[in-house]
């Protein structure tokens, strides 16, 4: 992908159940988090289209969403996680859906989505023993970053550089409200596309 220019989106599939998976040749970059954490707002802001429902409401996006950019890669909203009013069913199946999902062999770089307000929370516990794991990159998007002080920001930089093990340039700062953070993501998915 060349610069932070996308000339085209398009939904390219909606995927409920395991079956509907499948292997496509573009390059895949997932978005994961906690419901809330600003997931759908981000894909926004990223395509400057209104792709994604937004919602003050928790556990809005219920579907993996591969949207197709520029034809050449596939961004993917997530269901969030950690949203307590599912059955113990629905869990179930959702985790087996992303269980099944997070082995693709087209995904380069997991996006996990912390709230830069309130970061590795109960409900990121099961997601960072997870991310430890992965056969590929994961990159950390603090949210909301325009909701924290420049102090703040750099305690929560610190803070989950001790409890995880990324690098600092693999943790970006985004604010889709303030319009924070695009140029960065899209350069790291440059280094893969
Ligand atoms: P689910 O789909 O329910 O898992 O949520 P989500 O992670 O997609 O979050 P969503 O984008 O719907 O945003 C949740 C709430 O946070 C909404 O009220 C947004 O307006 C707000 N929000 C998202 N991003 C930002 C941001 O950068 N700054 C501020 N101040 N608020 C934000
Ligand atoms: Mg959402």
């Amino acid at each position: 992908m060349k610069g932070n220019d996308i000339t085209s989106v398009k939904l390219y599939k909606t995927v409920y159940l395991e079956k509907d998976l499948e292997d496509f040749r573009f390059n895949d970059f997932p978005f994961v988090g906690r419901s809330n954490v600003g997931k759908s707002s981000l894909m926004n802001y990223l395509t400057n289209r209104k792709l994604a429902h937004v919602s003050k409401k928790p556990g809005k996006t219920q579907s993996i969403n591969h949207f197709l950019i520029n034809d050449e890669l596939m961004l993917t909203d997530l269901p969030g996680y950690g949203f307590a009013s599912i059955t113990g069913s629905q869990r179930k199946k959702w985790d087996k859906l992303m269980a099944t999902y997070f082995s693709s062999q087209n995904i380069k770089c997991l996006f996990w989505l912390l709230d830069s307000r309130n970061y590795l929370n109960s409900s990121d516990q099961k997601m960072l023993d997870f991310v430890e794991g992965v056969p590929y990159d994961v990159a950390i998007i603090l949210t909301k970053v325009d909701k924290i002080s420049k102090n703040e920001l750099f305690k929560a930089r610190a803070d989950i550089k001790k409890a995880v093990s990324i690098s600092d340039d693999m943790i970006i700062n985004t604010s889709s409200s303030k319009n924070v953070g695009k140029k960065d993501i899209f350069k790291l998915i440059s280094k893969y596309n």
